[in-house]
């Protein structure tokens, strides 16, 4: 089997884009390939995060990905700074990445804004910490959404540096896995800014803590254009918050976005929002539902994540030992 890996921040709860680009993906990929699913602990710390808020998010997010479908029986579901392989080979990762590489990472430019000489190192580094995250376990298949395609092009350029530094084939270039329609949802509030747990306002985005009451409520608000909805593919390409609301549908109804424009080409938004938020609730709530339940027994996710860790740590000893051994450590 193909073996998979993908990780997720725990820095406040999951969001709909997140699911739609990222773990519904994660879900289906668990029949037919070997899945390693980590909660990024040591990524969310490249930004300040409050200690007990992050010790709540790690359980949470753990627990909302077993909601939503990921079953750590089969799948590997751990933290990351439980298995030291990660922080150990991204040091090696620091030294074979070149600065001008990571200054050409987008996500660093927004992420520090103008004060980037007050941007912590590890920000910076952030994307050495995920190559060594996929590569750690020579993972192959990497599922994630639009937004992580340079992080992974990058991951690509290490594996193949240090191949060639070293003169070895250790680390595979492994492939980013961009499935679905919804690839990059984007902010309820503007079409043209990716949805994202840092936007300052609530309304921006739907978590998956949100109750169907304040899902209804957003989409009501959902920013849109004053036309009636638009009647081929190529007008929706023209209008952002048309496209990310049909897209979204589409995504959680299983059709192509060709069904959706149509099954409510000219119709109007308030007949498409109460059929959106139908669709939403009916995908989201059962997960939230679910996610409260299994957080209310913080033990059994701590559990699921100790055993993961071990797991995760036994298949990535003997790759960072042979790293080890091509790098002339004694
Ligand atoms: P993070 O925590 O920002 O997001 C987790 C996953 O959700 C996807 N995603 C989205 N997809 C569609 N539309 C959106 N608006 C949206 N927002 C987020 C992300 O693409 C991601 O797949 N750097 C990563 C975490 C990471 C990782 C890794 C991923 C660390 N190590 C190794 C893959 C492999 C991140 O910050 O994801």
């Amino acid at each position: 089997k193909p073996r998979v890996f993908s990780g997720v921040q725990p820095t406040g709860n999951l969001h709909l884009g997140n699911y739609l680009g990222a773990i519904r993906n994660w879900v289906k990929l668990q029949h037919d390939h070997e899945c390693i699913y980590c909660v990024v602990d040591l990524h969310a710390i490249t930004v300040w995060q409050d200690p007990a808020d992050l010790t709540r998010a790690i359980r949470e997010v753990a627990a909302s990905l077993i909601a939503a479908g990921i079953d750590p029986t089969t799948s590997i579901l751990f933290n990351q700074s439980k298995v030291s392989a990660h922080a150990e080979t991204a040091w090696i990762f620091n030294c074979v990445a070149r600065m001008g590489w990571l200054n050409r990472m987008t996500q660093f430019k927004e992420k520090a804004g103008k004060d980037r000489e007050n941007a912590s190192v590890g920000l910076f580094a952030y994307p050495n910490l995920m190559a060594a995250d996929i590569l750690a376990y020579k993972a192959t298949h990497v599922p994630v959404g639009e937004d992580q395609k340079q992080h992974l092009e990058l991951a690509r350029d290490i594996a193949q540096k240090f191949n060639h530094d070293f003169g070895v084939e250790h680390f595979p270039a492994p492939d980013p896995l961009i499935l679905g329609e919804a690839t990059r949802v984007m902010s309820l509030r503007d079409g043209t800014k990716k949805m994202s747990k840092s936007d300052p306002s609530d309304q921006s985005r739907i978590n998956l803590t949100d109750s169907p009451d304040d899902i209804e409520q957003k989409i009501r608000r959902a920013k849109t254009d004053p036309l009636p909805l638009p009647e081929t593919v190529e007008e929706v390409a023209a209008r952002p918050e048309a496209a990310n609301l049909m897209t979204i549908y589409a995504a959680l109804a299983d059709e192509s976005l060709a069904d959706v424009v149509a099954a409510f080409a000219g119709k109007q938004f308030s007949d498409f929002k109460r059929a959106l938020t139908e669709r939403a609730v009916s995908v989201l709530s059962p997960i939230t539902g679910e996610m409260r339940r299994l957080v209310a027994d913080p033990g059994y996710v701590d559990g699921v994540l100790r055993q993961g860790g071990e797991r995760a740590a036994a298949i990535a000893a003997p790759i960072l030992a042979e790293t080890k051994r091509i790098v002339g450590f004694l």
